[in-house]
């Protein structure tokens, strides 16, 4: 027996472990409405214009790809801060805010759970009862040990916000709590801006520090008011987490371009910033340059950027489009799947109300793939292949 015999195998990632199945799988008329990704009418994954043109204008500049700083490209996060939070705003608290530049989201996510544990490891996290789940174990690994806390209630087909504000209520200060900022995955089910002000009380009062998980800003209205949250809690002066992704809005996916911002006070960031760079030098060293320059270059010139803006507003519109086309054809074949909550929920996400023997069936019998929860990813829908899930969810006796 060699050494290594005994490494115990891990089961395949419940999202992306089955993207490689679908990958496997014959069947031509197969439909992927697993992962987050946005598909066009055809079925293609975008490379959006205000990207191809970036890294043409890129790569006619010839620059050398020498190692970027610790914490990323300081022009790219500027550009970035300028957009998530307006440029007046940014300026009046960039003192107050740690950026990193990260790979994607999920490598935000794990740099701040990794510094809350080590700097504070009693801090428990607060998480979603449904939610990514990814979330529960990037957190599990930085050694944060997580509970849930009420959210979609699945049969109401709505945010459970009274229960939820009165677990928050109940935490010790100081709790982190994780936050969707917008395009809940998996329910869709988003947070009204009077919640979000509630919330902001809630944690001033309470002392908790929220983690927001921003991975689908300009799905839900535009970018910026996408990001009402993280401006809110900085207006209010209310210190926080953010892992922001670029993966979804610039299709951006495999170039892994994401932040870390932690919003404290002046005294405080100095010291914050340089253990975050300990933690990204021990892990990766330093970030990749690509992807962060096309952001960057798209953000910093105006004729992109209204393109970009553009080409994410299209992709919005689709979803939403796809969204209100799937209930109609499903109202129109059958009269006991009632599907019309999915037409109220943001974003790439919804629940199809199937038990994991259902979502069995839909894969193995009719190569509709989606997550064992029932969760589908709307934006895999088109016309091409609408009908085959519409007639595939009734034979399998969606809705329960
Ligand atoms: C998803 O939930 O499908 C996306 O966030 C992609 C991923 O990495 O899981």
């Amino acid at each position: 027996m060699s050494f290594f015999d005994r490494v115990p195998k891990m089961p395949p990632d419940p999202i992306l472990g089955l993207t490689v199945s679908f990958r496997k799988d014959p069947r031509p008329d197969k439909v992927n409405l697993t992962i987050g990704l946005y598909q066009t009418e055809d079925g293609k994954i975008p490379l959006l214009s205000c990207v191809r043109k970036a890294e043409e204008y890129l790569c006619g500049l010839g620059k050398s790809k020498e190692y970027l700083p610790i914490d990323g490209d300081p022009s790219y996060l500027d550009s970035i801060a300028d957009l998530i939070f307006d440029k007046h705003l940014h300026g009046h608290i960039s003192h107050c805010l740690t950026k990193v530049q990260t790979l994607g989201g999920a490598g935000a996510l794990r740099l701040g759970a990794e510094f809350i544990h080590q700097i504070f490891p009693e801090v428990r996290c607060h998480i979603p009862s449904l939610t990514w789940p990814n979330h529960l174990a990037i957190f599990a690994q930085a050694n944060i040990i997580t509970q849930k806390y009420p959210y979609y209630d699945k049969e109401k087909k709505e945010i459970m916000f009274l229960s939820l504000c009165d677990y928050l209520s109940s935490l010790t200060p100081h709790s982190l709590v994780l936050f969707h900022v917008c395009c809940h995955n998996p329910s869709g089910a988003d947070f009204s801006k009077e919640e979000w002000q509630v919330l902001a009380t809630l944690c001033k009062e309470k002392e908790l520090l929220p983690f927001f998980d921003a991975a689908y800003l300009g799905f839900d209205c535009s970018f910026e008011e996408d990001a009402f949250p993280l401006r809110l809690f900085a207006k209010e002066n209310i210190p926080f987490l953010a892992a922001v992704s670029f993966s979804k809005n610039f299709s951006l996916y495999a170039e892994r371009v994401g932040a870390f911002f932690l919003f404290s006070t002046e005294k405080a960031s100095g010291a914050i910033l340089s253990q975050l760079k300990v933690l990204v030098r021990r892990n990766y060293s330093n970030p990749p340059i690509h992807g962060a320059q096309i952001v960057a270059h798209i953000l910093q010139d105006s004729s992109l950027q209204e393109l970009w803006k553009k080409e994410l507003e299209q992709m919005k519109k689709r979803i939403y489009e796809v969204r209100a086309l799937f209930v109609s054809r499903l109202t129109s074949v059958s009269t006991s799947i009632d599907y019309s909550y999915i037409l109220k929920q943001k974003g790439f996400f919804s629940f199809c109300d199937l038990s994991e023997l259902q979502v069995d069936k839909l894969i193995t019998e009719y190569g509709i793939y989606m997550t064992s929860d029932g969760r589908m990813n709307v934006a895999g829908l088109n016309s091409a292949n609408i009908d085959a899930v519409v007639k595939a969810l009734v034979a399998v006796g969606g809705n329960g």
